[in-house]
Order: C-alpha cells, then structure tokens, then sequence
C-alpha cells in the first residue's frame, strides 16, 4: 500500500481492499473533520516554481525568467485575426474536435512537417496541458502503470495521478555531453502490461532532445508490447540544429494509426501561451471517444481563437522562423555570460528555451530560487521542481530581449558574489 493510503485507511479502519475507503477515507460521508478532496488530489505536488513567486510577493522590480513564456505580445497578425472573428460574430460552441478550417489547417501542417495526416487524425484542444490530459483519459485509468521521463515540467507526471495511474520515473543522465538519455534504461521500465510512456522532446526543463534513432527503439519496443506512447512535442519548432527543421518527431516514424498520440500547442512557436489554444495527432479511430472527453472537459476551444488559430498556421511560419533565430541568438547570448560566472556549469541545448544549469550553493534550489527572488530580485525556477535528478540544477527561460537577461546575469553575479560563491 502507498503512503497516503496507509495514512487514509488507518484513521478509519477501513478494511484493506476495500478501495473506496481506502483512498477517500478522509472525506466519507458521515465521517468527522473538513471536507476533502480525493486522496490522489490533495497527493498531487504543488508548483515549487509557484512557491519561489510567492516568496517574491512584495519585492519590487523582480526580474522574471522562472514561467515559461516569452516577454513579446502574440504577433499583430494572429491578434488582428482573433480581432475579426470577434467583430464577424465568432461567439459560439464549436465541434467537439475543433472547426474544420482549423482542423485541414493543422493537418496541412502537419503534413508539411512529418508526412501525411488527415483532418480526421486532428483533434483541436484548450493549449497543450488540456492535450497532455485528454491524452491521458483516453489511454489510462486506476491502477495502470505509466512511465515518463525526467527531469519534466511536473504537469506530465502529476496528471496520470489524478485518473489514478502510477508513474514511474527513469532519469535522463547528466555528464560531459549534457543531459542523455539512456534508451536500455527506459527499455527495462517499459514492462509488458504498461499503458504509456510520456515523452517530452525538446524537453522542458533541460532541452535535451531526443535522437531519431532512440525514437526508433522506443517505438518498435512499444509497438511490441502494446504501449501508448504519448509525445509532448510542444518544442517541436523550437529547435536549433538544421536551420528551419523541427525535432525529431514521432510523428516521422510512427503511422498515423498505431499507438501514438502527439500532443503540441499554440502557446511556443506562435507566442500564444495566453489564447489556450493546442492540438492532438492521433488514431482516427479515437477520434469518436475523445470527441467525448472533450465535451466533458471543455466542449471545446474558444471560436474566435481557433479562427485566429487558422491565421496563425497558415501565414505562421516566417514569424516562427524569425523567432528561432531570436530564440538561439538568446541562447547563445545567456550562455557566454553564465559561463563567464566561476562555478557555473552550463551548456547549450539543442532545444525549448530553457537553460538547466548548476551553480554554487545551489544544492538546494527551492532555498536558493527563494533567496535570488528575496534578496537580488532574480526569478528563476529550481531545479527540483522538475524531479528529484533536477536538484543541483535550477531553470533559466532565455525567451526575453538579451538586455534583460544582461540585467539578470549582473544580479545573480552580485548575488554570488555577497554570498562569497564567486
Ligand atoms: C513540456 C510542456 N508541455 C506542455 C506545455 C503546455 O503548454 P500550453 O498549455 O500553454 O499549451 C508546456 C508549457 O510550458 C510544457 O512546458
């Protein structure tokens, strides 16, 4: 038995087995004390990178790099067109699945990028985390086993918890070459009888980036023993190794028909984190129960943002190209100056728009985040918040003018520097 049930069945002498008091002892009807909510949910970790804002309440001038999101508005041409939708009327529910132009649109794009994909394999979604958790409705429930990698943003390992799923972990490897992952290790976790294995790639927090050929791997291994994978590619675009190309995707290897779900958003490579507006690939023949899920959800996303949505597919992609090269110039640009910093360990990542690096005194980062916030006005996100293989590290997002990031180099310097760090 866990932890939290062991603590759930002993305040109730509940009889073991009986899974209902098990594992919402603290709130059965009748039952003495506050109200609660489900044991799996009040499980959930909450956001450390949360905890760290909190601690910068009150602190004037604080420079924010901790979300991950870019300084720049979403451009004007996706603003006009949400602007005319509004103004035509576009105030209505939607398909369950999204508006057809949206849906041929993605497809198209899709398409272009990782060969053929109908509309009828695109469902459109309310931003990548409502994907990540439709994904995960469709594909587990209580009890199955799940795998994810990590260090990773916390939303894809906490939400299979909340449908009642475990999660184990396997642990990218940090050494000479950065963060790397060791494909005979996530071999050895995906046992027959798991359900799904979540990936991320370009990687949020580490920017690790899978290779092709471990996606080979993963995928026939999968494939053999019958296992969803589900793909955050939000990433995808944000990618520095052949000019223009996305990341390695799945969605190269698998058919469009097989256990694979690809979930990406609106939010990265249009600016557009605000709208919630994303999209799922996957089986046709899902499409049906996720219409379901998604009316339960959400009924669907905003009208006017998928007309925006539309405009932002179909004319995007200089204004994404353009913000890649911004993006890598502020990579490059945030690296030379950490590296100029004694102690500090940092590389440049293949992808996203984050850096993951070690500092002195950083052994503890949520204490550490807490006391840059506080005392230099420096917002970054610790490393722990991302799994424990994360602490040691804290998470830097590069997605802002390099004056400002100048700005937030001279104080984490001077912050060092009072502390006798370096
Ligand atoms: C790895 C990863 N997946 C999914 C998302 C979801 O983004 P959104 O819900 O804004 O589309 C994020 C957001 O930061 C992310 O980092």
């Amino acid at each position: 038995m866990r932890e939290s049930e062991e603590a759930a069945t002993a305040g109730t002498g509940a009889p073991e087995g009986d899974a209902r008091s098990a594992q919402n002892a603290a709130d059965t009807p009748g039952a003495p004390g506050a109200p609660n909510a489900r044991d799996a949910v009040r499980a959930l970790r909450p956001s450390q990178i949360r905890e760290v804002a909190n601690a910068g309440f009150g602190v004037p001038d604080v420079l924010p790099f901790w979300f991950g999101e870019s300084d720049r508005v979403t451009p004007q041409f996706i603003r006009d067109a949400a602007s005319r939708a509004l103004a035509d009327g576009a105030t209505f529910y939607t398909h369950n699945l999204g508006i057809a132009p949206l849906r041929e649109a993605l497809a198209d794009y899709v398409s272009a990028l990782h060969g053929e994909t109908t509309p009828g394999h695109v469902a459109v979604t309310s931003a990548g985390v409502n994907a990540l958790m439709l994904a995960a409705q469709l594909v587990v429930g209580a009890g199955d086993r799940a795998v994810a990698v990590t260090p990773l943003w916390p939303n894809l390992v906490e939400i299979p918890k909340i449908l009642g799923a475990s999660v184990e972990t396997v642990s990218l490897t940090y050494g000479a070459d950065g963060w790397t992952l060791d494909v005979e290790r996530l071999l050895a976790a995906l046992t027959p009888g798991t359900r799904m294995l979540m990936i991320n790639s370009p990687n949020n927090p580490t920017g690790w980036t899978m290779t092709r050929e471990a996606q080979r791997t993963v995928l026939e291994h999968c494939r053999r023993h019958g296992i969803w994978i589900v793909a955050d590619e939000v990433y995808e675009r944000l990618h520095y190794g052949a000019h223009g190309r996305p990341a390695p995707s799945f969605l190269d290897l698998a058919t469009r028909d097989e256990r694979v779900i690809a979930v990406n958003s609106f939010s990265k490579a249009w600016l557009m984190t605000g709208w919630r507006l994303g999209w799922l690939v996957a089986p046709a023949g899902l499409m049906d129960d996720l219409g379901k899920l998604v009316e339960y959800n959400t009924s669907c996303a905003p009208s006017f943002v998928q007309q925006a949505g539309v405009v932002a597919v179909r004319e995007g992609e200089r204004f994404t190209q353009s913000l890649v090269a911004d993006l890598r110039a502020s990579r490059d640009h945030l690296v030379a100056a950490l590296q100029s910093i004694p102690g500090i360990d940092v590389r440049s990542p293949a992808g996203a728009m984050y850096l993951f690096f070690s500092l002195p005194g950083g052994e503890h980062s949520l204490e550490l985040c807490k006391a840059l916030v506080r005392e230099a006005g420096l917002g970054l996100a610790p490393g722990s918040a991302f799994g424990e293989e994360g602490e040691g590290f804290v998470r830097w997002c590069y997605a802002c003018d390099p004056a400002r990031l100048d700005a937030g180099v001279a104080r984490l310097r001077g912050f060092l520097a009072s502390r006798g760090l370096a």
